[in-house]
């Protein structure tokens, strides 16, 4: 649910939602929408937290001179990144050795200046716009969460 989504129905529900799934990755950091969720205490979940295999993202100057300085590869800086910034992180990956690599954030630690450096990243936009016109009717029709409003 994007932040206007999430204020129009936050009201409707009993339970409030523990997390929202959206997209989240260095180059879309929804700023807004995680100042509305920390009012509910409501995580948020990373959709396509490597922007889908982005290689723009994955070849950032910034994010090679930080992954360098740890021995890692971008793709764990980025999810390192994430994981400090209080967001739910599950990445994708048909490899095994990759999937192997993104459980293998745990042994580094981001400086502040690092993570200034990454949220210097963020575009404010994602792939897709779920504010799109049609999009919530379509959401709305899949699911049967709000069927009885
Ligand atoms: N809520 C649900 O029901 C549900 C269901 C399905 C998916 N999802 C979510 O949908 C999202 C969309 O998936 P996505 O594929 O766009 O997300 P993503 O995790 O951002 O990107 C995965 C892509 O990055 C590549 N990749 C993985 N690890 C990498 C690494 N260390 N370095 C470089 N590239 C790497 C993968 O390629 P390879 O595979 O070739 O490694 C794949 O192309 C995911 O966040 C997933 O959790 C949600």
């Amino acid at each position: 649910m994007t932040k206007k989504l999430w204020e129009k129905w936050l009201p409707a529900f009993n339970v409030k939602p523990a997390i929202n799934q959206v997209e989240f990755n260095p180059y879309f950091q929804q700023t807004e929408l995680r100042a509305a969720l920390t009012a509910t205490q409501t995580a948020l979940e990373a959709w396509a937290p490597l922007g889908s295999g982005n290689s723009a993202m994955l070849n950032e100057p910034v994010l090679k001179q930080i992954a360098e300085k740890y021995g890692k590869n971008v793709g764990q800086v980025i999810l390192r990144f994430e994981h400090q910034e209080g967001v739910i992180v599950i990445p994708k990956s048909v490899h095994e050795a990759r999937i192997k690599f993104n459980r293998e954030i745990f042994d580094f630690c981001l400086t502040s200046a690092e993570m200034d450096a990454i949220r210097t990243l963020d575009t404010g936009a994602g792939q897709y716009d779920p504010d799109a016109p049609g999009v919530e009717a379509m959401l709305r029709s899949a699911f049967d969460v709000h069927a009885n409003d």
